[in-house]
């Protein structure tokens, strides 16, 4: 069963960023590897970690990162860029649903997509923000986890309407809230 992302063990912000891109590794195997109504489980799981990792990375990660690598304006841009796109084939998948036959063709471009985006991460991010020492890592995890434990992500049966559910459901939904909640608590709601 998946982890919820923000129960990770990890204390290194780095450590906890790869651990996430295993677990996304894992849950497109188990979207790949199954049919029928436990492939539209696997699907839902891997698209709520999915929007709230990428979310976690764009308001924390990457404008570290930023500060952190030599031309960091250029390399975050196109990190920017793969996760807008990534966000679109997501929704794309959403819209359609794992029983549409156009389903599986795109899903293994969608796969291809957020793995290399993965790999840019960890090649090109990753080792600036390795280098800013222990208690900063400390810190970076800290605040991804907190970050992740907001992600309206577990709705409560029966407390919510139904259209609620499905809204809190939606990748453009959690990331929305997400990304609000985050804002809200680094205090920049404005910028
Ligand atoms: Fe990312
Ligand atoms: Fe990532």
């Amino acid at each position: 069963m998946t982890q919820r992302p923000e129960t990770m063990p990890e204390t290194d912000g780095v450590d906890l960023l790869v651990r996430q891109h295993q677990e996304i590794h894992n849950l497109f195997q188990e979207v790949e590897q199954n049919t029928g109504h436990r492939r539209a489980e696997a699907f839902d799981r891997l698209r709520r970690f999915l929007a709230v990792h990428e979310t976690a990375e764009e308001e924390i990660v990457h404008p570290l990162a930023r500060r952190s690598i030599p031309h960091g304006d250029r390399v975050i841009q196109a990190r920017l860029e793969e996760e807008n796109k990534g966000k679109r084939m997501l929704q794309e998948l959403e819209r359609m649903g794992p029983a549409d036959p156009r389903f599986e063709p795109l899903f293994a471009r969608f796969r291809t997509a957020v793995r290399q985006h993965a790999e840019h991460e960890e090649q090109e991010e990753f080792p600036a923000l390795k280098a800013r020492g222990n208690a900063e890592l400390r810190g970076l995890a800290a605040a991804i986890k907190a970050a992740e434990a907001m992600a309206p992500t577990h709705p409560h049966p029966g407390v919510e309407s139904a259209t609620k559910n499905m809204l809190v459901g939606s990748v453009a939904a959690v990331v929305d809230r997400t990304r609000d909640m985050i804002r809200k608590a680094l205090g920049r709601e404005h910028r």
